[in-house]
Order: structure tokens, then C-alpha cells, then sequence
């Protein structure tokens, strides 16, 4: 089957669902997405969204902040870019009908404090600011004639010119461009050809491929994956964000404790009730992200405990409970009283801050091919995004993009879409050995989780490379022997993440933000105050 379109739009969450409402303007817009429309990381954010709004805050407050966090890295062109337009995206996403907190019912937003940042700044619906936002947008999205949700659709591989002119389709190109995807539905088992004249990756994250992370399971790096192989230029992979607190009980699945938890007063303590950050860092329980993960890693390494724990105890009940409805609420869920008792917590996988490089626009080095949000590397976050500044750069970057890509649409316009060959079934059959997949996907995860983790070294970086060169060439045997399943091509994404994430952490020979490797403790500016990049 095949389906034609303007803009194709690969995955739900903010920065997909943003773009599609301003390129719909100009043009029809499929939107694909792997599970329902609401699986995406987006929905599960409970923090907020960074912007300068009240009178004792400046631009310059937040762009210093976000400098500092990304520890050399940040593109200052870009971070001023995303701080400036962030207070018009807030209002933006006021009139398309997101309810943010208030103070006190009156007019004046409600702005909580995180990690890393010198004024309190972060616009927030209570704890469940993502939901809110994706509430909002996908019935924006509905009521909009020009776009159209397709839900359990799975993106494959995009179509690549270079590989119809190989076939002989077309006649030979100059330029690399990329003309739609081929899209597995999952409940017919198809695939799908959509052709399209824009195709914007805004899959995701990567967090599933760590044993422990606050990412949903849809966060299989599909995106960066399919960007990578077609030839996109990837950067700074090593840049993982471990958030420090996830719930730490043997019953709860990627559960985060948001870190304004600890903006409005709580405090980290070890098994015996002592504060540890201060130890680490003059912010103490409000250092940037980096340090208070690896600061809880040293303490629980230190001691052998399995972890630490989150205390907001000494807040008013009623504060914690409006404050903190939904965290409250899931914690009850697993016996813990967050009003009486401190959270157990351990740091986990939470953001990629590398990914798919792109220009101010959100433009790849591919033609007709965008990426936008936890997909692209733009070089707002540098080596360590500051919190809450993700849904802002996914916000700015989307609408940034969508103009720009109506450029992409009116030149593309008159040109016949190409007859793209169908999806190759070729040998494949049934496959009766998912245990495979399983097996695979835990090796993975564990093993990223130990040898490419929160503290690095050479050998274990050494051993995890050869281990992913091993588990990639089964896949590949695998992949090309048996029916693609939703499950196979996550398998055969998140182990190309984990090659891409441990070939970038071997490349830098220092430490840095998210970066830190015990052969070099140090960070070494004059030769590696620069961007890790590969491509194909
Ligand atoms: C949180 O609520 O702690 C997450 C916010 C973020 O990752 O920006």
C-alpha cells in the first residue's frame, strides 16, 4: 500500500505534534506513530517548561544557566535563540488551551524551581506538565482537517533518492534527499510506503536501552536510528542524562521523582539519614543534574546500599499533596507516604542530550529531512541539558522547522513523486524464535547499563564494543531472515543507539558534563571543547 503526502511526520509527542499544527497550514501532514498516540516521553514529563518570566529573571540569567550546565558545549547562537523565544511558546501554548499552574487562582503563573537554574522559571501544570501539554495538542491535532494520526504505525527506514537512483527509478541526484519512509503497520503486519515531500523525525529518546530509566518503553532511539543509517550526521551520543531520582521499588517501572521535588526544599540523604551533596557541590541538592547523579553513584558505590533517599517530610502535608498530586498519589500506590516518610530513589537513563545534528532550522545534512526534539542534537544542551529547557527547545525548534520546510514543500511541489519500490519481503518467514529478541534487548540493556553508565572506563568501554558488535551482527542475520515485527526493529534499533553511544564515549578522551571516564578525570578544553560527530 502506499500512501502520499506533504509533510510526514514521524512520532507524537511535542515537538511532532508542534510541527504538524504550523505546517498544516500549507500542506497535509501524516503523522505516524508507533503505539497510541499519547505513548510518547512528552506525556510523562512532570518538571515543566523553562522560560523567563517574572520581573526578577533576565535572558541573560537563563542563558548563563544553560551555558554552565552544557559545560563548554552549548551553541551560544543557539541557546539565546531558544531563551528568547521561550516566554512567546508559553503563550502560544496558552491560547491552543494548556492550563498551567497559577498562583492562587490569580494571573500569574505559578514557576517552580530545578537543578541548575538561578531563578525560579519553570512553567508547570503541577507535576503532570507533559500530559497537560499533550492533552492539549493532539485535540488541536484532531481538530484539524490537514492532519491525519496514524496509530501503530512503526517507521522502518526512510527512502533515500540514493537508493532509487541505485535502482535505476530515478535519474542520478546531486543531492542526498529523503522522500517519506517505509512504515510497518502493525496490526495488519504491512508495510507501508508514504511518500512525502517533507519528513520530520520526532521520535524520541533513547532511555530504553539502560536497564533503569524514567523513559516509557516506546524510547528505543527509532528516530536517531533511521536518521543514522540513511546518513545523517550524529553528534555527542556519550551525553546520556541519568536523572538522580527514580523511584527506587521493586514493583515500579520507570517511575521519576521530579526533580522539583527537590526545587521546593527536598533534600537527599544515605541510609543513615545524613545530607551528602553538600559534600559534592556548594548547590548541593540543586547542583546541575551530572553531578548530583554521580555524587548519589559514589555514595551508594561507597556504601554498597542500593540506594538513596528524597525527603520532603519537613513541607507543610496539604503543600505536598497539591504541589505533588501525582507523584503522591503513585507512591501511595507502593506504600510510601511521601508526606511522612523519605523516598527511596537511584539515578536511571532520562535524556539523550546528542542525537541527529542539525542547523538553527532544524534542518539535517539530508534534503527534505528534518529532526526536531529529543531526536536532534542543535546545540542547545551541550554535554549536560539544563531541566525543563527540552520541551522548550522541542516548542522552538518545531515551529522553526515548519517554516522553514514550507520552502522544502513549494520547491518540491511540481515534482512527481517517484514510484518508490514497494517493501521487500523477500525470504522471510514467521519467526518462532522471539525468545531471540528478548534475550537480545536484556543483554543490551544490562549491558549498557554496566559498562556504558553514569561512571566510565576504557576497558569496560573496550568490552561493551566488542559485546554490540557481536549482538549486532546477529541482529542483522536475524533481521533480514524474519518478518519485521514492531519488537525486531526496536531490537535492531536500540543496539545501534548502544554502538553510536560507546563509539562517541570512546572518542572522547576526557571528562565532561554527562561524559566522565576515570582514565581521564579531567576535562581537556584545548583539545576537546568540541562535538563528537559520525556519519555513515
Ligand atoms: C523532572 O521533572 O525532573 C524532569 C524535568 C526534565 O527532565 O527536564
Amino acid at each position: 500500500m502506499e500512501i502520499k503526502t506533504d509533510y510526514l511526520v514521524i512520532g507524537t509527542g511535542i515537538a511532532g505534534l508542534s510541527f504538524a499544527l504550523e505546517a498544516a497550514k500549507t500542506g497535509k501532514v501524516a503523522i505516524v506513530t508507533k503505539k497510541a498516540k499519547m505513548d510518547t516521553s512528552t506525556n510523562y514529563a512532570q518538571g515543566g517548561i523553562a522560560s523567563v518570566l517574572s520581573l526578577d529573571d533576565s535572558f541573560d540569567l537563563h542563558i548563563e544557566d544553560t551555558l554552565k550546565s552544557g559545560d563548554g558545549l552549548c551553541n551560544r547562537q543557539i541557546v539565546e535563540m531558544v531563551v528568547k523565544t521561550g516566554p512567546e511558546m508559553i503563550r502560544e501554548l496558552i491560547s491552543m488551551g494548556v492550563n498551567f499552574s497559577h498562583i492562587n487562582n490569580s494571573d500569574n503563573l505559578e514557576l517552580g524551581m530545578e537543578g541548575g537554574h538561578s531563578r525560579r522559571r519553570i512553567v508547570h501544570t503541577k507535576d503532570k506538565t507533559g500530559n497537560e501539554v499533550e492533552r492539549a495538542l493532539i485535540e488541536r491535532v484532531e481538530e484539524n482537517k490537514n492532519i491525519t494520526i496514524y496509530e501503530d504505525y512503526m517507521a522502518i527506514d526512510l527512502i533515500m533518492i540514493s537508493k532509487l537512483v541505485r535502482r535505476g527509478i530515478v535519474k542520478s541526484e546531486s543531492n542526498e534527499s529523503c522522500w517519506g519512509a517505509y512504515v510497518l503497520d502493525v496490526r495488519k503486519e504491512e508495510v507501508v510506503t508514504f511518500q512525502a515531500r517533507v519528513t520530520v523525525l520526532a521520535a524520541g529518546g533513547v532511555g530504553k536501552i539502560y536497564l533503569y530509566t524514567s523513559n516509557p518503553d516506546i524510547a528505543s532511539g527509532d528516530g536517531i536510528a533511521m536518521g543514522y543509517r540513511a546518513g545523517v550526521k550524529v553528534s555527542n551520543m556519550e551525553f546520556m542524562q541519568f536523572h538522580p531520582t527514580c523511584l527506587f521499588h521493586p514493583l515500579a517501572k520507570n517511575f521519576l521523582i521530579s526533580e522539583a521535588v527537590r526545587g521546593e526544599g527536598g533534600i537527599l540523604l544515605n541510609k543513615k539519614g545524613e545530607r551528602f551533596m553538600e559534600r559534592y557541590h556548594p548547590l548541593k541538592d540543586l547542583a546541575f543534574r551530572d553531578i548530583v547523579a554521580r555524587s548519589i553513584d559514589m555514595e551508594l558505590k561507597k556504601s554498597g546500599d542500593e540506594c538513596v533517599y528524597l525527603d520532603i517530610t519537613h513541607k507543610p502535608e496539604d503543600f505536598i499533596r497539591e504541589r505533588f498530586p501525582y507523584i503522591y498519589e503513585n507512591c501511595l500506590k507502593y506504600q510510601i507516604d511521601i508526606t511522612k516518610e523519605p523516598i527511596p530513589v537511584v539515578p536511571a537513563a532520562h535524556y539523550m542530550c546528542g542525537g541527529l545534528v542539525t542547523d538553527q532550522n532544524g534542518m539535517t545534512n539530508i534534503s527534505n529531512l528534518y529532526a526536531i526534539g529529543e531526536v536532534a542534537c542543535t546545540g542547545l544542551h551541550g554535554a549536560n541539558r539544563l531541566a525543563s529547557n527540552s520541551l522548550l527547545e522541542a516548542l522552538v525548534f518545531a515551529r522553526k522547522a515548519a517554516i522553514r520546510s514550507k520552502h522544502d514543500l513549494e520547491k518540491n511541489r511540481d515534482i512527481p513523486f517517484s514510484k518508490a519500490p514497494l517493501w521487500e519481503k523477500g525470504v522471510a518467514i514467521d519467526s518462532e524464535e522471539m525468545v531471540v529478541v528478548t534475550h537480545n534487548w536484556d543483554e543490551i540493556r544490562r549491558l549498557m547499563w554496566n559498562y556504558v553508565g553514569i561512571v566510565r572506563t576504557n576497558r569496560r568501554l573496550a568490552r561493551a564494543r566488542a559485546r554490540i558488535e557481536n549482538i549486532q551482527s546477529e541482529i542483522k542475520e536475524y533481521y533480514w531472515n524474519f518478518t519485521v515485527t514492531r519488537d525486531l526493529l526496536e531490537l535492531r534499533n536500540i543496539a545501534l543507539i548502544g554502538e553510536l553511544i560507546i563509539t562517541c564515549a570512546i572518542l572522547r578522551k576526557e571528562s565532561r558534563g554527562l561524559h566522565y571516564n576515570l582514565d581521564c578525570p579531567e576535562k581537556d578544553d584545548e583539545n576537546w571543547q568540541r562535538d563528537t560527530v559520525i556519519w555513515i
